[in-house]
C-alpha cells in the first residue's frame, strides 16, 4: 500500500445538538465522538491524521495533545467541506499519497472496511473512491450519479437534487479516497454556485469526470458504519451500536452478560472468561476484571484492577481501586481511590474505604469507613467501626496490624497503632496506641439506677 494519510472533518458546530459543547466533543461510549474515526484511520494505517477544526478548537487540541500522529488545521469560517479541506493543504505540503477524509461526526465506521475501501481504490487505481451505502430513506444525503460501467460522474446534495435524483437511493456516506495532488488542486478550484453557498468537496467528483480521472465508490452493506450524529437521538443511537460492539466482542470472548442492552462496558476494558455480568453495570477507565468474577446489577467500577472470582454485590461503586483474588465486595459498599484489598478480604454492606491497604482474610462486613489505613491480614472490623482521619488539616494514618479483633462501634483517633493480636472492645475511642497482645477499652463503666421510671406514675 502506499502513503497513507487521513483528513478528519470537525469544524463545524454541530447546530443541532443544542449544546455549548461543539458536537464532535460529545462523548460517544465514554470517548469525544471524533476520537473514533481518528482510530479508525490510525488502525486503517494512516502515517499522519490532520483534523480540521474550528469551533471551540482548543477543547479539540487539549483532547488530542500528546498525539504526536494527529496534527491540526484551523478553519476560521465554516463555508462548505470542500472549504475545509482546502484548510488542511499546509499540513499536508509535500505529501504524495492517498489521503482518507473522514468526519468527526461520523464515528462507527470500522478500520477493516476502511482498508477494503483503500484495497479497491488501489485495485482500480482511481483518483477518488467514494464510499456509500443504499438507502431505503436517503433523504438529507448527497446522492451518488452514476454512469454505466459505475463511474461516477456526480454527487448531488438533498437541497440541489432535482426530483429524479431525489430518488437515488445510492447516498454518500462524507468518507472518501483521494489522490493527495488531484484532492488540493480540485479543491482549490471549488466554486460555491449552489443553493447553499458552500464549497461542496462532493464537487470533486465532477472535476475528476471532467479531467477524465476515474472516480468510483465502494459500498458497505452495513449503514450503521456511515450513520453521521447531528442531534442527540442520533447521539444514543450511535452509543447503543458502540456498547453492542463491545459486549458481543466480550461475549464471544466468554464473558456473560445477562442483558447486553444494560451492560455500559467502556472500550478499553477487559473482562476475564466466565466472569458474569448482571443488569445496568457500568465498567469504565480501562479496568481489568479476572476470570469468574460475578458483577450484580447497579455497580458502577472505573479504573480497577479486579483478580479472578472476585464477587461485588449490587449496588456497589469502585473507583481506582486494586482488588486481589477471592473478594467479596458489598452490597452497596463504596472503594475510592487508593484502596488495595488482598485476597480472601470481605467488604460488606455500607462499608467505604479510602487509600487504605487491607491483608489477606481481613473483614469489614458492615457499616464502616476505613480512610487513610494500613490493615494486615486476618484483621476483623466490627460494624460501626471508623477511622478519625482528618483533623480538619491534615489527613492520618491508622495502622492495625495481624490478626486483631476490632468490637463494634469503635472510633481509632489518627495517627495511633494497634499491636498484633490486641482486642479492642466495642465501643472504645482509642486515642493512643495498643501494644500487642492486649485488650484496650475506654467505656463509662454502666450504671443502673433502681427504682427509675420513664413514665412516673
Ligand atoms: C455531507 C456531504 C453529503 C453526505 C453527508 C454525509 C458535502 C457537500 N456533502 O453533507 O454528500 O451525504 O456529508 O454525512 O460534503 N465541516 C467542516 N467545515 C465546514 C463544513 C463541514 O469541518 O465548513 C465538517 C463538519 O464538522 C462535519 C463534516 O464536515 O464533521 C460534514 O459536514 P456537514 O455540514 O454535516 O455535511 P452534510 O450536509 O451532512
Ligand atoms: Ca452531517
Amino acid at each position: 500500500m502506499g502513503d497513507l494519510a487521513a483528513l478528519v472533518l470537525a469544524a463545524g458546530l454541530g447546530t443541532r445538538m443544542k449544546s455549548d459543547l461543539v458536537k464532535v466533543m460529545h462523548a460517544v461510549g465514554g470517548y469525544p465522538m471524533v476520537s473514533w474515526p481518528v482510530e479508525a484511520a490510525l488502525e486503517a494505517g494512516a502515517s499522519r491524521i490532520v483534523l480540521v477544526i474550528g469551533h471551540q478548537s482548543e477543547k479539540v487540541r487539549e483532547y488530542f495533545a500528546g498525539e504526536a500522529n494527529v496534527a491540526f488545521a484551523v478553519q476560521d469560517e465554516q463555508l462548505g467541506t470542500g472549504h475545509a479541506v482546502a484548510c488542511a493543504r499546509e499540513s499536508l505540503s509535500g505529501f504524495s499519497g492517498h489521503v482518507l477524509i473522514l468526519c468527526g461526526d461520523v464515528p462507527l465506521i470500522k478500520a477493516e472496511t476502511l482498508r477494503a475501501m483503500l484495497a479497491h481504490h488501489e485495485a482500480r487505481q482511481a483518483a477518488v473512491t467514494v464510499l456509500t451505502t443504499h438507502l431505503e430513506n436517503p433523504f438529507g444525503y448527497g446522492r451518488i450519479v452514476k454512469r454505466e460501467g459505475g463511474r461516477i460522474v456526480r454527487i448531488v446534495e438533498e437541497k440541489d437534487a432535482t426530483v429524479e435524483e431525489r430518488e437515488i437511493n445510492e447516498i454518500n456516506s462524507g468518507i472518501y479516497c483521494v489522490e493527495a495532488e488531484f484532492l488540493f488542486d480540485a479543491v482549490s478550484n471549488l466554486k460555491n454556485d449552489n443553493i447553499q453557498r458552500e464549497y461542496y468537496l462532493t464537487d470533486i467528483v465532477k472535476a475528476a469526470a471532467e479531467r477524465g480521472e476515474l472516480c468510483v465508490s465502494f459500498t458497505v452493506a452495513a449503514e450503521e458504519e456511515v450513520m453521521g450524529v447531528n442531534d442527540r437521538v442520533q447521539l444514543a443511537a450511535a452509543a447503543a451500536v458502540v456498547r453492542r460492539r463491545i459486549n458481543e466482542a466480550l461475549m464471544l470472548a466468554g464473558v456473560t452478560i445477562i442483558d447486553p442492552a444494560t451492560a455500559y462496558i467502556e472500550k478499553g476494558v477487559k473482562v476475564g472468561r466466565d466472569t458474569i455480568i448482571y443488569p445496568n453495570v457500568h465498567i469504565s477507565g480501562g479496568t481489568e476484571i479476572g476470570c469468574g468474577c460475578l458483577l450484580e446489577p447497579s455497580v458502577m467500577i472505573r479504573g480497577c484492577r479486579i483478580g479472578d472470582r472476585v464477587t461485588v454485590k449490587a449496588g456497589s461503586v469502585m473507583t481506582d481501586a486494586v482488588v486481589h483474588d477471592d473478594v467479596a465486595i458489598g452490597p452497596m459498599a463504596h472503594l475510592r481511590p487508593e484502596t488495595e484489598l488482598k485476597s480472601h478480604v470481605k467488604i460488606g454492606n455500607f462499608v467505604e474505604t479510602k487509600k487504605i491497604e487491607m491483608g489477606e482474610g481481613s473483614k469489614a462486613s458492615h457499616l464502616t469507613y476505613l480512610g487513610d489505613a494500613t490493615i494486615g491480614k486476618d484483621v476483623n472490623i466490627g460494624c460501626g467501626t471508623i477511622t478519625c482521619n482528618y483533623d480538619g488539616v491534615r489527613k492520618h494514618r491508622t495502622v492495625i496490624e495481624d490478626d486483631v479483633f476490632v468490637g463494634s462501634d469503635v472510633q481509632f483517633i489518627a495517627p495511633v497503632t494497634i499491636g498484633r493480636n490486641s482486642l479492642i472492645a466495642a465501643g472504645t475511642t482509642v486515642t493512643k496506641d495498643v501494644p500487642p497482645d492486649s485488650l484496650a477499652i475506654a467505656r463509662a463503666p454502666q450504671v443502673n439506677k433502681d427504682g427509675w421510671k420513664l413514665k412516673k406514675k
